[in-house]
């Protein structure tokens, strides 16, 4: 694992965007796998600015995201569609039938998921996977537990992540409390990561993280033993 501290949120959101256009530009056809959270606003907002200066190229980039909340409309604002929408796909010129993102609306979690997958194989696999991570060290909805999900599948969410995430709801009751998200499999196929982490409350999920253990209950220290991730942290999220 290569580990990359920046000053602050803004420097880190501009290295972020750099590497993801750097990956665009060397595959133009290639697949990124994408996040959604607070995390990766910053990096978004950059990689807007360079299609709009005419420096990158959407056109013939395909994305799968890593999850979505369960059960939520897509237009929900809070859903991770309505997200990606917002803060990307809706400025750059990405054709519309290249956007993947686990629908909030299954009718059949568990042969839905298996499609996900597999519709990742046949495109030949995510090129750069973009990953936040959750306080609890959880990546996309991969939750802790004692044992965790190598496929795309249904998931009940923590009281942790319920709790970090009702800051985006009205209240905490209408935060979903299941989710469907790629599992740790999905990600770990992905040929280069790219994970962000930015503030105090992420440092100790990164301690971990930089430890010398993989723990389930820590789903992010998996990332351990994949050939080729960056973790671009802040100061903050580093030293705590
Ligand atoms: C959610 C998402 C994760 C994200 C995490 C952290 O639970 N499923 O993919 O990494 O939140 O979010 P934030 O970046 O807002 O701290």
């Amino acid at each position: 694992m290569k580990v990359i501290v920046c000053q602050d949120y803004a420097e880190m959101s501009v290295k972020a965007a750099r590497i993801i256009a750097g990956q665009i530009i060397s595959k133009p056809d290639g697949i990124l796998g994408l996040a959604t959270g607070s995390t990766p606003e910053g990096a978004y907002k950059e990689l807007i600015r360079l299609y709009e200066n005419g420096l990158i190229d959407f056109s013939e980039i395909k994305t799968y995201n890593l999850d979505e909340y369960y059960p939520i409309k897509p237009d929900n604002d809070q859903s991770y569609r309505y997200f990606m929408d917002q803060h990307l796909f809706n400025h750059v010129n990405i054709k519309k039938e290249n956007v993947h993102i686990p629908s909030g609306e299954m009718k059949n979690p568990a042969v839905e998921c298996k499609e996900y997958d597999e519709m990742v194989e046949k495109d030949g696999g995510i090129d750069l996977q973009l990953l936040g991570i959750g306080q609890n060290g959880h990546i996309g909805f991969n939750e802790p537990g004692e044992s965790l999900y190598y496929e795309t599948h249904l998931t009940d969410l923590t009281e942790n992540t319920i709790q970090a995430n009702s800051r985006f709801f009205a209240s905490i009751d209408e935060v979903p409390k299941q989710a469907i998200t790629m599992g740790l499999g999905t990600i770990m196929k992905a040929k280069k990561i790219l994970l962000l982490a930015s503030g105090k409350n992420k440092h100790e999920a990164i301690a971990h993280l930089l430890g010398d253990r993989i723990d389930p209950q820590v789903p992010a220290t998996l990332l351990k033993v994949h050939p080729d991730v960056i973790i671009l942290c802040d100061k903050a999220a580093y030293e705590g």
